[in-house]
């Protein structure tokens, strides 16, 4: 069965589907018995009009050329951001044109009416190269994970971000020299935010979400921090206290409600995730009956991306539907009535009596503390403080900061991190 595609973006993801098509092609005929064929490929930028060439393809600037051409079958979107990859992509499936897509942001912000469209009119949305790259975790969580419940999610999802704090470690550095040799690396985009600020991650979890609890969550409603307040200390004292700091999407459900978050986060060093190096991406899931399962991989790049999004045109082009979630009931959890385990680092004046006032400041706001250090000896200087809390309320947590960092004796602001016990 030959099966016609319009490819729509020909950067990094769109050149890597170019070249593993050409690669790959006859493997993907032996093994499926489809003929895989690039009617199109267009660009808004002309000069790409050069890798058309070298793969021999018709080159157009116009999307139209492609949305309303009655000979393609599915159209892949690869331009990414919002608009006018939203309507290309909405006139496409108006069209009856499948889609394939690695856009997180425009599914996060606008899945629910995305998939509404796509089964609207009978066509299908393929989206694995839109959460970690190259590892098939849409495919294994909607197929090989059908039948299983999804207790817990823990990823790193932000290759960038993973990238930033294992140098920061390794190398000794600043989260700056991080970023910049993220940046040099060709990572992190020039303008970072989304790595940086959690921004990426959030996508990708209200992606995960969708498929293993039914529910596209508000944006907003999603606690997101990023990683550019850590700094060098918390790394090393982190380490000290047998942690690594990952930037983590976390989702756990119990009952009706739904804990979602994105945050820097301590995580033990015998768990795998403080292990993951560089820029890969890696997820763990807590399920029930298939147990805990991790996946690890690379989570961005053309070469592997591309592997994806050839997973998902074979998977629609052989007619495999997938099943359209049915949303379910479930409230998302406020980050304050969460309870955690808290490493707290407060920069205090290092004299008689200071330590007392933040712990009576702690045992008022019923905080129990686990471990306190102090990491430096400068009279009458702002040193180190390191606490480790036991498990206590957001609310209460925050509530004491905020009177820890009035004190004259505290240098604020404080640092606080949610420790996890995985
Ligand atoms: N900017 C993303 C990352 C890659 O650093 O992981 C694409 O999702």
């Amino acid at each position: 069965m030959i099966k016609k595609i319009g490819l729509i973006g020909l950067g990094t993801v769109g050149q890597g589907v170019l070249r593993t098509l050409k690669k790959n092609s006859s493997l993907i005929t032996r093994r499926t018995s489809l003929d895989i064929k690039i009617k199109k490929v267009c660009d808004a930028n002309r000069s790409k009009g050069k890798v058309a060439k070298e793969f021999s393809l018709p080159f157009t600037t116009n999307p139209y050329k492609i949305i309303n051409d009655p000979d393609i079958d599915i159209v892949i979107e690869l331009i990414g951001g919002i608009e006018p990859a939203y309507s290309l992509i909405r006139d496409s499936l108006k069209n009856k044109k499948s889609l394939v897509t690695a856009n997180k942001a425009l599914l996060a912000k606008n899945g629910k009416t995305i998939f509404n469209l796509a089964a609207k009119n009978d066509v299908s949305v393929g989206f694995e190269a839109s959460v970690c790259g190259a590892i098939p975790i849409i495919k294994s969580v909607s197929e090989g994970l059908i039948g299983c419940q999804v207790d817990k999610i823990f990823g790193i999802l932000n290759g960038t971000a993973n990238y930033i704090l294992y140098k920061m470690e390794k190398e000794n550095i600043s989260f700056q020299k991080a970023l910049t040799q993220a940046q040099e690396k060709g990572l992190a985009e020039q303008d970072p935010t989304f790595d940086i600020e959690g921004g990426d991650t959030l996508h990708k979890l209200c992606i995960l979400s969708y498929l293993c609890y039914g529910i596209w969550p508000k944006l907003s409603k999603v606690y997101t921090e990023g990683i550019t307040k850590l700094s060098l200390l918390d790394i090393t004292y982190a380490k000290e206290l047998k942690y690594r700091i990952k930037l983590l999407a976390i989702a756990k459900r119990n009952r009706n409600s739904l804990d979602l978050r994105v945050h820097p986060v301590l995580v033990p060093q015998r768990h795998p995730l403080s292990g993951i190096p560089l820029a890969y991406n890696a997820v763990t899931l807590y399920t029930h009956p298939a147990g805990e399962l991790l996946f690890f991989g690379e989570g961005a790049g053309g070469t592997p991306t591309s592997s994806s999004v050839v997973s998902d045109i074979v998977t629609i082009a052989s007619g495999n539907k997938g099943f359209a979630r049915k949303e379910e009931d479930l409230t998302i959890k406020d980050i304050k009535e969460v309870e955690n385990q808290y490493y707290l680092r407060c920069m205090i004046q290092d004299r008689p009596g200071a330590l007392a006032k933040i712990t009576k400041i702690l045992a008022l706001s019923d905080i129990s503390i686990l471990s306190v250090s102090q990491k430096m000896r400068s009279r009458g200087k702002f040193v180190p403080l390191v606490m480790v809390t036991h498990e206590a309320k957001e609310k209460d947590l925050k509530k004491a900061m905020s009177k820890i960092d009035k004190l004259s004796i505290v240098k604020s602001p404080s640092q606080l991190i949610r420790i996890e016990k995985i």
